[in-house]
C-alpha cells in the first residue's frame, strides 16, 4: 500500500491534495459530488472581515489551456464563517481546513486571524497577500519584501495557528519575497496565485473582463508555477504548498519534485468537479509506475540538494 501522507507544520495529512482557495467555496458546492473526506484538506474562499460582492461581471474569461478571473474576493465575511460555516463543517468535512484570508490593510488580516484561533478545525491560516494595500496607494502587499514581511509579522502575533503566506507570481524576485516572509515568522509559503493577463473582444474592441485585467490560472501556468516553487524551495527552509496548473497525478508529483510538500488544485476543479478524487484514485498506479513508495519522499527531489 503506497504511503500518500505528508506533514505540514506538524499536521499530518492523509495525502497532499488540497483544492485551492476560490475554486472550492467552503466545500458545500462539492460535498454532493464525492465524499470530501478523501482529500488531504481544502483551502476555503478568500475571506475578508466584511462581506464582499466582488467585481462587476463579466469576471471570467476563457483562454487556451487556462482561464482568467477577476472575481475580486466575493465572500460572506469572516463573521459568517466563524458563526455559521466552521461550527457546522463537520457535517460534511471531518478534517481541519485551511482558511484563506484576504484584506486591504494589515488590520484586516490581523482581525480575521485572531477570530480563527478558537477553532480546532482550522489547521492553517493561508494569508493571501496578493491584495491591494489601501494604505500604500493600492500596491499589492505581495509585491514588496517589506510589506509582505509586515503582514507576516502582524498575523503571526495575532494567532497561534501556523500561517502560510500566499505569494503572487507577479513580482521580479519571488525568492526575495519568500525569504522576507520566512524571516518575519511565516510557518510556510503557498504559491502561486494567478498571473495577471487580459483578453479583448474583437467585435466590441473592449476588454472581455469588466475589470480590464484578471488572473490567469489553469494548465497554461504549470511551468511558471513549477519554476517559482523550485526557486522558493532553494530560498527557504519552511514547507511549501505548491499550486498553479496542476491537473492530474503526474503533475501533482511534478509539483512535489519542484519542492512542494502539499499540492493545491484550483481552476481544474471548475472544469471537472471530480478532479481531486480522480487524482487520488489514479495516484497509487502512477506511484507504482514511477517506483515511488512514499509520496513525501518526492518533495524537492528534483533539486541537486534535497532537504532532509
Ligand atoms: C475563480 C478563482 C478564484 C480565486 N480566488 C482566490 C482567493 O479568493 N484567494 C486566493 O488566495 N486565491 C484565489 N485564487 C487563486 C487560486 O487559489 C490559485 O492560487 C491559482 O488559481 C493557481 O492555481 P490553478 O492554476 O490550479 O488554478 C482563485 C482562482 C480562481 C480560478
Amino acid at each position: 500500500m503506497p504511503d500518500l501522507s505528508v506533514t505540514l507544520s506538524g499536521w499530518k495529512l492523509d495525502n497532499p491534495l488540497i483544492p485551492a482557495s476560490g475554486t472550492f467555496g467552503y466545500g458545500e458546492e462539492y460535498k454532493d459530488f464525492y465524499d470530501l473526506n478523501v482529500l488531504g484538506s481544502f483551502s476555503c474562499k478568500g475571506t475578508t472581515p466584511e462581506p464582499r460582492h466582488g467585481n462587476p461581471q463579466p469576471r471570467i474569461a476563457e483562454s487556451e489551456s487556462g482561464m482568467l478571473n477577476s472575481v475580486g474576493l466575493q465572500n460572506p465575511g469572516i463573521h459568517y464563517v466563524v458563526e455559521k460555516v466552521l461550527p457546522n463543517m463537520h457535517q460534511y468535512f471531518r478534517k481541519p481546513i485551511i482558511v484563506n484570508i484576504g484584506g486591504n490593510s494589515i488590520d484586516d488580516f490581523v482581525y480575521s486571524a485572531g477570530l480563527l484561533d478558537a477553532f480546532d478545525n482550522v489547521g492553517i491560516i493561508e494569508v493571501n497577500i496578493s491584495c491591494p494595500n489601501l494604505h500604500d496607494g493600492g500596491v499589492n502587499f505581495a509585491s514588496k519584501a517589506e510589506s509582505a514581511a509586515e503582514v507576516t509579522r502582524a498575523v503571526k502575533a495575532a494567532t497561534k495557528k501556523p500561517i502560510y503566506m500566499k505569494l503572487s507570481p507577479n513580482v521580479s524576485s519571488i525568492a526575495e519575497i519568500a525569504r522576507a516572509c520566512e524571516k518575519a515568522g511565516a510557518d510556510g509559503i503557498s504559491l502561486i496565485n494567478t498571473i495577471m493577463g487580459m483578453r479583448i473582444n474583437l467585435r466590441t474592441r473592449r476588454p472581455v473582463l469588466a475589470n480590464t485585467a484578471g488572473g490567469l490560472s489553469g494548465r497554461a501556468v504549470l511551468p511558471v508555477a513549477l519554476w517559482m516553487v523550485y526557486q522558493v524551495y532553494e530560498a527557504v527552509d519552511i514547507p511549501i504548498m505548491g499550486m498553479g496548473g496542476v491537473f492530474n497525478a503526474w503533475s501533482v508529483i511534478e509539483m512535489m519534485l519542484a519542492g512542494a510538500t502539499a499540492v493545491q488544485i484550483g481552476a481544474e476543479n471548475l472544469r471537472n468537479p471530480f478532479v481531486c478524487k480522480e487524482i487520488l484514485d489514479e495516484m497509487p498506479s502512477v506511484m507504482e509506475q514511477l517506483n515511488i513508495e512514499r509520496l513525501a519522499d518526492m518533495t524537492g527531489a528534483a533539486h541537486p540538494h534535497q532537504k532532509a
